[in-house]
């Protein structure tokens, strides 16, 4: 198999969010180890979608988020439950569209090129496991369906995880 990510059209974003969806979970077939998986999607995330500079993970350990497997610039290690858009998303156990960062109290800046963000929640039957990240340089870059694509990517990790409800990091 190929492990390249194919380039998709996003003018038709549910289209494009479903080719991306079948190859994701051709990469994350037979597999449940929580960094690799976490890494290749984040890859994968990153090659495939138009204008986003950081695409990756946080993991919740000990009550906060701590980085995990990205594409990008370095970013901040540890963000507490509640603070910026990753532990507010986290917080409030949904995902947050954030069409300009810099008119989000709290937003934390990492690369200062980002101006747009999206986080989805990582939620194993209930249980909060961390956020999926997406930056963008371009203001109203993510919209719902950025949202409504990227929920079910973020479901396909999970599910590839803890297929017994028991994620391997
Ligand atoms: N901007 C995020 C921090 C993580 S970086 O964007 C990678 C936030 O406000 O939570």
């Amino acid at each position: 198999m190929s492990f390249a990510a194919h380039r998709h059209d996003f003018r038709d974003k549910p289209k494009a969010y479903a080719e991306l969806a079948q190859q994701l979970a051709g990469l994350l077939a037979g597999e449940r180890d929580l960094i690799a998986n976490a890494a290749n999607t984040a890859a994968l995330l990153f090659a495939a979608l138009p204008e986003v500079n950081w695409a990756g993970f946080y993991f919740l350990k000990d009550g906060e988020l701590v980085v995990g497997p990205f594409q990008g610039q370095p970013a901040c290690v540890r963000i507490a439950l509640g603070r910026g858009v990753c532990g507010t998303a986290a917080a409030e156990r949904r995902t947050l569209v954030v069409p300009d960062v810099h008119a989000f109290p709290g937003h934390i800046a990492c690369d200062a090129a980002s101006r747009a963000e999206i986080v989805v929640p990582l939620l194993d039957r209930g249980r909060l496991l961390g956020v999926l990240d997406l930056d963008s340089p371009v203001p109203g870059r993510f919209d719902a369906a950025d949202a409504a694509g990227l929920e079910p990517l973020a479901g396909l990790f999970i599910k590839a995880c803890t297929p017994d409800g028991s994620a391997r990091g």
